[in-house]
């Protein structure tokens, strides 16, 4: 978590007890940036309704009120704080009360307009203080990150600044276009440590993202403790794997609920992914057993695909794969497990299918809704499965059989989403295979629209995954993730009548002075106008 600015927190009752002679203390008028405007946010805010009269500044009296008796108020509460008290030096305590004279920013629960639903929040700017809205702490969360870029740029800075806290006045009413807004990291090429997935859990959250995919297990890597099969990490994890052999590591199943616990504080579900029938070598590697001929291939550490499969006519298949599903299930609160299924080339087609509609109940039946990548609906999924669509392709029969039948798609087209593609021709890191995606190329698609017989309300939202067949830092990370991963964000949350890319670079580049503050290792695209 090493981005995360430690503050001392200071009790309500401490700043509640302030002396008086701090509300005199002027704030120095010197703004480093131009003022904001209602729609200067990632992602573009649904409907603004701006009101130059009425701006708020934050003030050392200023305090955080948030809905009574809600612990999960009281903790975006408490989040707010934590990022907004480092660069203004105010104590902004946070209270779980009805009102206050004070000037505040008050987090409420419920009253927000209708349009918001579960996730969306109303946010109101007056002289006196902020109000967000919203129907669930989730929605609050959420107007909390949009609060968050209201205020200039160095509100992310580490250390108090001498800077007027001004946020525009007016109103906006903001709620998501798709209730699936994912990114993806992969820990079976290389591993990522918890504080580089926590780092990580920290930047998507700014940008509405509220799904985290792990891919968890490959041909090169198992990343996850499973009791009834230990050697799946400590040798098919263990030193020597990952690409080149300098990937090695996994988590522990308390390291594990650890993400899933500090994803869930910034209401980030983490989807696990286990990959079957095929990218299977480094369980097959570890244990003989789950080879057709009981001969274990050697570990792999190069980066083909396709060539490995457990052995779909063997009992014994079925009981590793339903231990594993129990154990993850069992340590996953949010409602996808994901099953992988994509490149099973060393798997006929009829044990793809065999596999595969045997596989799917298990998921079920541990409690959980399976996901998978869009292979998947070359079996029969049940109607409440998902598949993940990652062709680089406009057309795909099966996919949009599965469709007819009640299959819900996320989409991550190879050639859009990817964020392990390179930008152009001289990126250091990234894959080409599937092309060069420039920040435009990543905005410029509609997820309603990619797939022909797809339409809008068969997709549940959007994905940018990032494979690490060439990364090996939190550093390289951020490196592919930004900027594509907010164009992203974007697609997944606001309308397509505000989609816009003259907009969304100019918004773009007024996200480079945060992202220098929260020393993000950014890629500095010549689409866009960095400030
Ligand atoms: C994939 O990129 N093989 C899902």
């Amino acid at each position: 978590m090493r981005r995360r600015h430690t503050t001392t927190r200071l009790l309500a009752i401490a700043a509640l007890a302030l002396p008086l002679t701090l509300s005199a203390a002027p704030a120095v008028a010197t703004p480093s940036t131009p003022a904001r405007q209602l729609t200067d946010v990632i992602p573009v805010p649904v409907d603004t309704r701006p009101d130059a009269r009425a701006a708020f500044r934050l003030s050392p009296l200023t305090v955080i009120r948030t809905a009574p008796g809600s612990s999960a108020a009281w903790q975006v509460g408490r989040q707010l704080a934590d990022t907004l008290r480092p660069a203004t030096g105010y104590p902004l305590p946070v209270l779980p009360v009805p009102s206050t004279p004070l000037p505040e920013i008050a987090l409420v629960l419920g009253e927000a307009d209708h349009r918001v639903g579960q996730e969306g929040y109303q946010l109101d700017v007056t002289r006196r203080g902020v109000t967000i809205r919203a129907t669930t702490p989730a929605g609050l969360f959420a107007g909390t990150q949009t609060l968050r870029q209201l205020l200039p740029a160095d509100i992310e800075a580490p250390t108090r600044q001498r800077t007027t806290w001004t946020i525009p006045g007016g109103r906006i009413i903001d709620y998501p276009r798709f209730a699936y807004r994912g990114a993806m990291l992969d820990l079976a090429r290389h591993f990522h440590t918890v504080d580089e997935i926590t780092a990580y859990v920290d930047l998507i959250s700014q940008y509405k993202i509220n799904y985290l995919h792990l891919h968890l297990t490959d041909d090169q890597g198992w990343r996850i403790q499973i009791d009834s099969w230990p050697r799946l990490t400590t040798v098919g994890g263990g030193p020597g794997t990952g690409v080149d052999g300098v990937g090695p590591g996994y988590l522990t199943k308390a390291d594990y609920q650890a993400v899933v616990a500090y994803a869930a504080a910034r209401h980030v579900t983490i989807v696990p992914e286990i990959d079957m029938p095929g990218h299977t070598n480094a369980a097959q590697s570890t244990y003989p057993e789950l080879n057709c001929d009981g001969v274990a291939p050697p570990p792999r550490t190069d980066i083909a695909v396709g060539y490995s499969s457990l052995c779909i006519n063997d009992e014994l298949t079925y009981r590793f794969v339903e231990d594993v599903i129990r154990e993850l299930a069992a340590i996953t609160p949010g409602p996808y497990l994901h099953i992988g299924g994509d490149e099973a080339h060393a798997t006929t087609d009829e044990d793809y299918r065999t596999f595969m509609n045997r596989v799917l109940p298990l998921v079920s039946k541990y409690g959980k809704r399976a996901s998978g990548w869009n292979e998947i609906a070359q079996a029969d999924p049940p109607a409440d499965a998902v598949a993940q669509f990652w062709g680089t392709g406009t057309t795909n029969a099966d996919l949009v059989d599965a469709v007819t039948r009640g299959t819900k798609v996320i989409m991550s087209p190879a050639n859009k989403s990817y964020l392990d593609m390179k930008y152009d021709a001289t990126t250091r890191l990234g894959l080409r295979w599937a092309g060069l995606i420039e920040v435009s190329d990543a905005y410029g698609w509609d997820p309603a629209t990619r797939v022909t017989g797809v339409g809008e309300s068969a997709v549940l939202g959007v994905e940018a995954p990032l494979w690490s067949e060439t990364l090996r830092s939190l550093d390289d990370i951020e490196y592919m993730a930004f900027p594509r991963l907010p164009a992203i964000a974007e697609l997944g949350w606001s309308t397509t009548t505000s989609h816009d890319w003259e907009s969304f670079r100019t918004r773009l580049g007024e996200q480079a002075p945060r992202w220098r503050l929260q020393q993000v290792n950014f890629y500095p695209s010549p689409q866009v106008p960095w400030i």
